[in-house]
């Protein structure tokens, strides 16, 4: 299959693309088909898992865990991406503790979330940044640096998005929800106990790039949202693997919000009506999220959906898996001395 590698997942049937081994167009056209399957076989697995009061098993399990409930001075929080359909949900769920001061890191100030909910409150810190801007990653990073955070929760994310890329070529995805989230993440890990990067299932259905910029490829809007996803899982699974820090992905939930505003009018016209009643709840994602990282069996470099862990990166090769995050590793320090 010419530049693109593909997952040693059973439930995938990408191989026809061998007759167009250099067709963006073809490798874009399975993905997408592979995803929407995926959505489908998810809502259903997801409608299952969250029947009946689910939520509040979920919620009343991470209220009673011993990391949510024990006492402390100055227990701190911090939520990237606190504006989002999950990213408020989290952030709003966070503050039903009331020892934990919040730190919310925002695209923009100007969101209704922000006016009714988290400029009025004391115990929230609000920051604004544009993750794709190394500059205002740095400055953030100075700001943020020496609060000393319990927990970490890396939700920002865009997907569908057109092509497009950074001045120095990294695609938009992976520019977002990779190298501006794991940039941060570096700036701060020695004061972050705990972290959880949001992925998405999407990944097991992701290929990926044998070409040398990786990171600057786009066969086409979900090729670009699964491959970053699952750039995101491999780089936390590896980190842990060499430098033993604490954290984990995981896929939060198929939830219709935001970040459906890139997808086709179809889709957009279902996430308006339909999917929102059928569909995982932003508030049920948001405490499967904190259940997951709070929680004492909490295994680093795992990936997890619906509260158990998935071998998504054990159908990366080897090799293949320390390319992706040395890759990412070298654009993070490029960034981060320039
Ligand atoms: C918020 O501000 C940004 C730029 O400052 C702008 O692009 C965006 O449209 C604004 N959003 C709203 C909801 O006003
Ligand atoms: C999708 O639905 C959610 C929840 O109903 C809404 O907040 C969001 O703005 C919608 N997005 C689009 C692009 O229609
Ligand atoms: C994940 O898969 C890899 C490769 O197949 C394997 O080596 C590894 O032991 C698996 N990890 C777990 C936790 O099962």
């Amino acid at each position: 299959m010419g530049e693109w590698g593909i997952l040693e997942n059973k439930w995938r049937f990408y191989q026809p693309l061998s007759f167009f081994p250099d067709s963006d167009f073809w490798l874009e056209f399975f993905v997408f088909v592979h995803i929407y399957l995926l959505a489908a076989f998810l809502a259903i697995r997801e409608a299952i898992f969250d029947r009946g009061d689910r939520i509040l098993k979920i919620k009343s399990e991470l209220f009673s865990s011993p990391r949510w409930s024990k006492r402390g001075e100055k227990r701190r929080i911090l939520v990237i991406g606190g504006d989002g359909t999950i990213g408020s949900e989290i952030v709003k769920l966070a503050r039903q503790n009331s020892e934990f001061h919040c730190h919310v890191v925002v695209h923009h100030k100007n969101s209704t979330f922000f006016e009714n909910f988290l400029k009025n409150d004391p115990q929230i810190t609000v920051h604004e940044a544009d993750l794709v801007d190394r500059e205002q990653v740095l400055f953030l990073a100075n700001r943020l640096k020496s609060v000393q955070f319990e927990v970490a929760v890396f939700a920002a994310g865009i997907m569908l998005f057109p092509e497009c890329r950074t001045s120095d070529g990294v695609e938009m995805h992976n520019a977002v929800n990779v190298i501006g989230q794991t940039m941060l993440y570096e700036l701060l890990h020695s004061d972050i106990r705990r972290t959880v990067f949001l992925s998405s299932a999407t990944a097991r259905m992701a290929c990926f790039s044998k070409s040398e910029e990786l990171l600057g490829v786009y066969a086409g809007p979900y090729q670009a949202y699964a491959s970053s996803k699952l750039n995101l899982a491999v780089y936390v699974h590896e980190m842990v693997r060499r430098r033993h820090v604490s954290a984990i992905s995981m896929h939060p939930g198929t939830v219709p919000g935001h970040l459906y505003r890139f997808a086709n009018p179809v889709v957009k016209l279902l996430n308006a009506t339909w999917l929102p009643s059928v569909m995982r709840s932003p508030q049920m994602a948001a405490a499967l999220v904190l259940c997951t990282v709070f929680r004492d069996d909490f295994q680093p470099g795992a990936y997890y959906e619906d509260l158990e862990t998935v071998n998504v990166t054990g159908w990366v090769p080897e090799k293949e898996r320390h390319r992706i995050y040395d890759t990412i590793q070298k654009r993070i320090e490029m960034w981060t001395e320039h």
